[in-house]
């Protein structure tokens, strides 16, 4: 144990969770993010013990070795313990894709898809994306930011600790600032991690119809600088798809993300196939949705595995907008899993295609209609989510020196998280070794 680490910190900054019955660590001698069989790997211990110091985690391992270690034995009684006997503990999810900056559900679109319209006649008609842009546009910045902060509650209370968040219902300069700002602001009051992404190529506004190039010109000499300089986002995102943007215009936008500094991730292959082959020469992060993806595409996901972590891709799979859309189909993560593809799952949460902040729902459905097992699906909600945000040095498993993040289910067997589906067995959250939500801490 890091004797020094402790001398030095208070004495209400030290949590040992112990008697956990499974503790989920996703360490691994495996470096970059999770492939093949090693995506199954939990690094599980039986009877878990986990210190945490200063919102580090700094020892895990057996409870009966915890109690047995002199410093505990002599603190035990000041310090914050947490018993989490019968239940599962694991690395606060990553959600490495979420749309929050919008300002109310799309509750006409609902009823048009359910009367048989399909996501692009519904965009087409004038509902989609759009249709979030005017209120957004009107909205004052406080207000946008408290429909953010409710939906990273959301994420919270199901277990998520770190959220990627992206603008992209403002679609001009004023508008996307403003919603970079809004998260910025939620941010600030929420206890986890946020990494904020500029989607100001969500869509083509109605004002630039037709003039799509215009319209990057914005995006790359007007939002990416203005982004990048007031520190508003991590990475920039481009919907590159039918109806949404060209792969040129992606690369445009990407160049210009790299050129100011922040690193790069796209939406592709949601309504058709995208050849991702150019996008992969300026390290994006992760790629999203892949629900078409070619066995090229496939293959070149595959080969980065000899590359430093920095700049390989994930795969991020949002099978809430799947289900939500009614498609009745799902990405082929097997193919993926089995080519040796690194995936991730992430909720996706927005207002068209996936209003769900539960990653334990999410992992049901990857489970059940994309036949990925239960140990894949929370190594790709953790470990694999923190590498799609390339956060992985603090995030995504329990091991010494990341985060202290971690969340605690009420079941006794990890199987159970995916298992019990739309069910809320997020029993507690510890956020930078802090109880944020539940727990019988005493
Ligand atoms: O990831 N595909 C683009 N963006 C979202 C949908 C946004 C919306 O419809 O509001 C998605 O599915
Ligand atoms: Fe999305």
């Amino acid at each position: 144990m890091a004797k020094t680490m402790l001398l030095r910190k208070p004495m209400e900054s030290v949590l040992l969770l112990v008697n956990i019955r499974r503790l989920l660590t996703l360490s691994s001698p495996a470096t970059g993010p999770r492939r093949g069989r090693d995506l199954r790997d939990l690094g599980l211990i039986e009877d878990g013990a986990v210190l945490s110091v200063g919102g580090k985690i700094v020892s895990v391992g057996a409870t009966r070795d915890a109690l047995r270690d002199s410093w505990i034995r002599k603190n035990r009684r000041k310090l914050r313990e947490i018993d989490c006997a019968g239940k599962v503990v694991l690395p606060g999810f990553v959600d490495s894709h979420t749309h929050p900056a919008f300002p109310a559900p799309r509750l006409l679109d609902f009823e048009r898809r359910i009367a048989g319209a399909t996501y692009e006649q519904i965009a087409e008609a004038g509902g989609g994306i759009r249709c979030s842009v005017e209120g957004v546009r009107q909205a004052s910045r406080s207000a946008l930011a408290e429909h953010v902060l409710a939906g990273f509650n959301a994420e919270l209370a199901q277990g998520t600790t770190t959220v990627e968040a992206k603008s992209g219902y403002g679609l001009n300069l004023d508008a996307e600032l403003k919603s970079l700002e809004a998260i910025r602001e939620a941010a600030r009051q929420w206890p986890g991690t946020v990494v904020p992404t500029l989607l100001g190529a969500h869509v083509v506004p109605r004002e630039y119809e037709g003039r799509e190039h215009k319209y990057v010109r914005i995006v790359c000499n007007e939002m990416v600088p203005r982004a990048a300089e007031s520190k508003l986002a991590r990475f920039v995102d481009v919907f590159c798809d039918r109806g949404a943007f060209s792969p040129e215009s992606a690369e445009h936008i990407f160049f210009a993300a790299r050129e100011h500094g922040l690193g790069v991730r796209a939406h592709v292959g949601q309504l058709s196939r995208c050849e991702i082959a150019p996008l992969l020469k300026y390290d994006p992060a992760s790629l999203d949705h892949l629900d078409h993806v070619s066995d090229d595409d496939v293959a070149a996901l595959a080969a980065q595995s000899t590359m430093s972590p920095a700049y390989q891709t994930v795969a991020t799979l949002v099978p809430g907008s799947n289900h939500f859309l009614g498609l009745g189909r799902f990405p082929d993560a097997r193919r993926m899993i089995d080519s040796g593809v690194p995936v991730a799952l992430a909720t996706d949460y927005n207002p068209g295609t996936s209003p769900t902040a539960s990653m334990p729902f999410v992992l049901s459905l990857a489970c059940t209609h994309m036949k990925m097992t239960p140990a894949e699906v929370i190594a790709a909600a953790t470990i694999n989510g923190a590498h799609a945000l390339r956060l992985a040095d603090r995030k995504g498993s329990i091991e010494p020196g990341k985060d202290a993040d971690l969340a605690i289910f009420d079941v006794a067997d990890y199987r159970e998280i995916p298992y019990w589906v739309a069910a809320d067995r997020c029993d507690a959250v510890i956020v930078a070794g802090m109880l944020k939500a539940g727990g019988n801490g005493q």
